[in-house]
């Protein structure tokens, strides 16, 4: 599908059916991830891939905000690993890494007929402890994917676009 036509289809989707995904979907889905740039190549992010029940279980108990999915991608940055802006203090890419890895997941979901949330309103530090996360990885989003329920609707929130003359500046 053209991509445009993709981002008009897509929206958040918080009401999923029971169906699992396939190893074969799930594999596609790690290896669009896969081709997604980050800060140097660097490549700090990582990948938790929630499905069995007992991770399930675990992740819907700590947040609201995974939607009783079948499979829910958690993901995370090294802090070793993402690139450092020398020049500015603070600057550093983890989270840019990870989003954008997260948007090849999202719309090649999307692609799939899949449909996903992004999450970031979860108790990060105690998700973090719950699912033994390395002390040195920040987690930064979590994403339900699935297919969607069939009383599935988007949100008012969905259609409330800011028209792009407040957005853009020409300079
Ligand atoms: C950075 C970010 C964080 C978000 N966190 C949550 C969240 O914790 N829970 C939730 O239900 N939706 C979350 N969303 C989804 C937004 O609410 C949603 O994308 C926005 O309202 C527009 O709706 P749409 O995705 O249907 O177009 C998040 C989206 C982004 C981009």
């Amino acid at each position: 599908m053209e991509f445009k036509e993709l981002a008009k289809e897509r929206y958040s989707v918080r009401s999923y059916k029971d169906t699992k995904l396939t190893k074969e979907q799930i594999d596609r889905l790690l290896e669009v991830s896969n081709l997604a740039p980050t800060g140097k190549n660097n490549q700090p992010h990582r990948i938790y891939v929630l499905q069995s029940e007992e991770a399930l279980e675990k992740i819907n108990e700590l947040t609201q905000c995974a939607f009783h999915a079948p499979v829910v991608f958690m993901f995370t940055y090294n802090l070793d690993e993402d690139w450092k802006n020398f020049r500015e203090e603070g600057i550093r890419s983890g989270i840019e890494d990870v989003s954008i890895v997260a948007c090849h997941v999202m719309f090649e979901a999307q692609e799939m007929g899949l449909g996903t949330c992004w999450v970031n309103a979860y108790p990060n530090t105690a998700v973090e402890q719950a699912f033994n996360i390395p002390d040195d990885e920040k987690s930064v989003l979590l994403m339900p994917i699935g297919y969607p329920a069939d009383d599935s609707v988007p949100s008012e929130r969905h259609e409330l676009k800011k028209s792009l003359d407040k957005i853009v500046r020409y300079l």
